[in-house]
């Protein structure tokens, strides 16, 4: 198995406040990672590496076998999907749903050629109708709810096919079905054999899909623990991430934490 991502020493300093501290990670095709940790760990810092929108301050990053800072970013950034808040902010509200998940496709194709187009507006289609948005096609995004948002910035990070997946807090805002279908479709895409790496970062230990492989814990800028998920998310390991006394369940799958009375 070849290295999507290898992390070595990796460091983010801005001013005196460093948001990474020497970071060594690796993920592996196949892998589906979960990054968890409290506000301002640097879990969208690392994200932000990991999509070859950041360049470190320190240590290498290598992205799909290419090195940060020695690579076209324009070329690389194609082969990675990426779905956060910050992105979401940047997709106007009167676009349609269609459009939202088909322009991602742009940075790859152009806008050149009519049979590109059609090409890409077919695999939109089929995206959305498997993140069952299919009845939205004409929608503006700015009219849909949190959860059906959601869905399409999802669709729209799997356009381009990319090689990895990274998404930046998906549940955030949702309620608990909407939750509860967001969970079930991504550890139904962890089970998917053709679907990309994934890295999934969230706070929340509920949220953590059944069939993830791998965790990542990260307090103050650094790495507490990394490596295969049953080994990692312990509640030694989660109360020091989160500062708090926690007892940790596992129920089909599905991790509970709970402060310790
Ligand atoms: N340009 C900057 N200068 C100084 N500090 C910064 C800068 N950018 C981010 N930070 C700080 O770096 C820390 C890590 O930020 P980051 O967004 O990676 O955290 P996070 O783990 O994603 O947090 P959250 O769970 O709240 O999303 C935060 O304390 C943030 O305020
Ligand atoms: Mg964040």
């Amino acid at each position: 198995m070849s290295d999507v991502l290898e992390l070595a020493a990796v460091s983010v300093v801005r001013g005196a406040k460093t948001l990474l501290n020497k970071v060594d990670w690796q993920v592996k095709e196949g892998e589906r990672w979960v990054i968890l940790g409290p506000n301002g760990a640097g879990k969208t810092t690392l994200l932000q590496i990991a999509a070859a929108r950041l360049h470190p301050t320190s240590g290498v990053a290598g992205i799909l076998e290419e090195i940060l800072g020695s690579v076209d970013v324009f070329e690389l950034r194609p082969r990675i999907g990426l779905s956060s808040a910050a992105l979401a902010n940047q997709i106007p509200g009167h676009e349609t749903v269609l459009n939202v998940v088909v322009t991602a496709a742009y940075g790859v194709t152009g806008r050149w050629r009519e049979g590109y187009e059609k090409a890409d507006e077919r695999r939109a289609f089929r995206l959305l109708n498997d993140w069952g948005m299919g009845p939205f096609l004409n929608r503006a995004f700015a009219s849909l709810s949190e959860g059906e948002r959601k869905r399409v910035q999802i669709a729209r990070a799997l356009m381009t096919d990319p090689e990895l997946l990274l998404l930046d807090e998906p549940a955030a805002g949702l309620d608990l079905g909407g939750r509860e279908d967001l969970v079930h479709r991504l550890s139904e895409l962890a089970g998917d054999e053709s679907a990309p790496a994934i890295v999934l970062v969230t706070h929340h230990l509920e949220e953590v899909p059944p069939g993830f492989t791998h965790a990542m814990l990260l307090r103050d800028s650094n790495v507490v623990a990394a490596g295969p998920l049953a080994g990692v998310l312990t509640a030694e390991h989660l109360s020091k991430t989160f500062g708090v006394e926690l007892d940790v369940t596992v129920n089909a799958g599905r991790y509970t934490a709970t402060a310790r009375r």
